[in-house]
This record gives C-alpha cells, sequence and structure tokens, in this order.
C-alpha cells in the first residue's frame, strides 16, 4: 500500500476547515491528520481532534516572547509529527520566515478573499466595502511575504446587496469546505508541488488565479 501523506493541522478557533479535512482524509485514506496544533487552548478545533481521536498539542504564546522564540516552541511541536504537509487552518499568528522557509512548498493556508484581494484581517468587510459583487477563498502555498504565495485554488461566491460581513463569511465558508480538502488530496496524491515559486498541478503551472478547469 502507498504511503499516506502525514498531514498536520494548525488551527486557532473553530475548526470547521479542520473538521472538512479530517472527514475528507477518512473517505480517500491516502492522507492521515497526525496531529491538531493550537496557539488556543480553548479552540473548538481541538474538541474536533480529540472527537476524531488525532493527537493535538497547545503551543501557547508566552507574554514577552519574541515571535522568534515563539516559533522555535512551535518547530519543535511540529518536528514531532513528522509531516509531509502542514495545514493552516484559521491559524492567527504571522509565522517567522525561518518556519516558513523551512516548510516551503510543505505547508498551504486557506484565506478568506479572492487573492491578491485584501490579504490581512477583515477581508469580507473590505470586500463589501469596496462594492465588489463577487468574493470567496484561496487556498495557497505559504511564502515568508503574507497571504502573498502561489494560488493553488480559489472559489468565488456573488455578494448580493444587504449581505453584511457575517452573511459572506458563512457563504465562504460553506466555499473552504469543499476547496481545502481537494488540494490536500492533490498534495497527497503527489500531483500537487511548488516549484519556482508557482503552483505546479499535474506538471503544469495553474496560473495566477488558481486552478481552474479548461
Ligand atoms: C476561515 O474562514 C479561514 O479562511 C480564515 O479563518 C477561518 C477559520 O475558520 N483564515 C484566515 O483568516 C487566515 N488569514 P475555521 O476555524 O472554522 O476553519
Amino acid at each position: 500500500m502507498p504511503k499516506s501523506c502525514r498531514v498536520l493541522v494548525l488551527i486557532s478557533g473553530n475548526g470547521s476547515n479542520l473538521q472538512a479535512v479530517i472527514d475528507s482524509c477518512d473517505d480517500h485514506l491516502q492522507a492521515e491528520v497526525v496531529g491538531v496544533i493550537s496557539n488556543q487552548p480553548d479552540a473548538y478545533g481541538l474538541m474536533r481532534a480529540h472527537l476524531a481521536e488525532i493527537d493535538t498539542s497547545c503551543v501557547i504564546a508566552h507574554s514577552g516572547e519574541s515571535r522568534q522564540e515563539y516559533d522555535q516552541r512551535l518547530a519543535k511541536a511540529i518536528e514531532r509529527y513528522q509531516p509531509d504537509l502542514i495545514v493552516l487552518a484559521g491559524f492567527m499568528r504571522i509565522l517567522s520566515n525561518d518556519i516558513v522557509n523551512q516548510y516551503l512548498g510543505k505547508m498551504i493556508n486557506i484565506h478568506p478573499s479572492l487573492l491578491p484581494k485584501y490579504p490581512g484581517m477583515n477581508t469580507h468587510q473590505r470586500a463589501l466595502d469596496a462594492g465588489d459583487t463577487e468574493h470567496g477563498a484561496s487556498v495557497h502555498f505559504v511564502i515568508p511575504e503574507l497571504d502573498a504565495g502561489p494560488v493553488i485554488l480559489q472559489a468565488k461566491i456573488p455578494v448580493y446587496e444587504g449581505d453584511d460581513a457575517e452573511v459572506l463569511a458563512q457563504r465562504v465558508h460553506e466555499q473552504e469546505h469543499a476547496i481545502y480538502p481537494l488540494v490536500v488530496k492533490w498534495f497527497a496524491q503527489g500531483r500537487l508541488a511548488m516549484v519556482n515559486g508557482k503552483a505546479i498541478l499535474d506538471d503544469k503551472d495553474v496560473g495566477p488565479s488558481g486552478y481552474a478547469p479548461d
């Protein structure tokens, strides 16, 4: 049997994307969530991991600790799991360059906007304020620059008159739960890689907006 891909998921909160990845790994068996790390001890995602009998660790920031110091502790926690792929699923900390470079091409993130639009926070409100008629989510490889790594896959949602940030967040979440497990599966199947700063799927550059079927 081919070796299954060891997936480590980093969370800070609810973990609905973690749940979607856990559920899809159960279905296709080419990937296994071997651990969940949270920087928040009360993250509901930790409960989801316990229910799925997945090992968990908390790496909580100490007051006065530098990003570098925190990331050294985080790196140790990560190494314990020997991951093939690190999945950032609502992990609300900026990672230092050292840790990103250590896992370059092996770390992916989901971001609630159609990147390169709206890196950072408050993406739903920013899309509304800009009067956008479409919005969405992006899965991308992580590089040292925040939310700027090559996009692998995006999902778009319409923005209707009267929508507020909460409604958009819900609509985006639904799409996230479809696209994130798909990208994990592609990686686990050995079909996806980051080469020269580009996302390559089945030996083809997916292009700036991620994979789009012909
Ligand atoms: C998701 O919407 C994800 O896109 C976002 O946090 C949410 C986590 O939800 N991530 C970021 O904003 C990262 N910049 P979840 O905990 O239910 O998966």
